[in-house]
């Protein structure tokens, strides 16, 4: 059996570190080692989008990446966008859009709109939904998570 590893990263702006199998999903770190449930697992194919976080500035599925690929990144999950207990301005924008019905893509439709507006994006409608495109959502039919999206970046430019 392969040895453990030492993983260490800055996970929303701390150091944090996990003796992990080099293998080990970033996932199952974030939330088990981490505690970090917010980041959710929904298909573990990398088909729906649920457990999108950003990595190194890129929006990646966590399901997909081992953790040693991640060895020394810096890692921004749902629990790191919010300050000093206030949300920040898309979360804001979700909660006054009704944005989120169940709740279980939120995290991830968050961290694809975080990504979305670190780009300077979405310019328009077309581009928030091509942004995306690559997490599903059984409930809102996504037009409120589309509006808040815009909104955030109408909102805070
Ligand atoms: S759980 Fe990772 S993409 Fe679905
Ligand atoms: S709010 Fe339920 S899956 Fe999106």
């Amino acid at each position: 059996m392969a040895e453990k590893i030492l993983l260490w990263m800055t996970v929303n702006g701390e150091a944090r570190s996990a003796e992990v199998f080099p293998m080990a999903r970033l996932l199952d770190v974030i939330r088990e080692d981490w505690g970090l449930t917010g980041t959710k697992e929904g298909c573990g194919e990398g088909e729906c989008g649920a457990c999108s976080v950003i990595l190194d500035g890129v929006l990646v599925n966590a399901c997909l990446i081992p953790a040693v690929q991640a060895q020394g990144g810096e890692l921004l999950t749902v629990e790191g966008l919010a300050r000093k207990g206030e949300l920040d301005p898309l979360q804001e924008a979700f909660l006054h859009h009704g944005g989120a019905q169940c709740g279980f893509c939120t995290p991830g439709m968050l961290m694809a709109g975080t990504h979305l507006l670190a780009q300077g994006g979405p310019g328009d409608e077309a581009e928030a939904r091509a942004g995306l495109a690559g997490n599903l959502c059984r409930c809102t039919g996504y037009n409120r998570i589309v509006d808040a999206v815009l909104a955030a970046r109408r909102e805070h430019p």
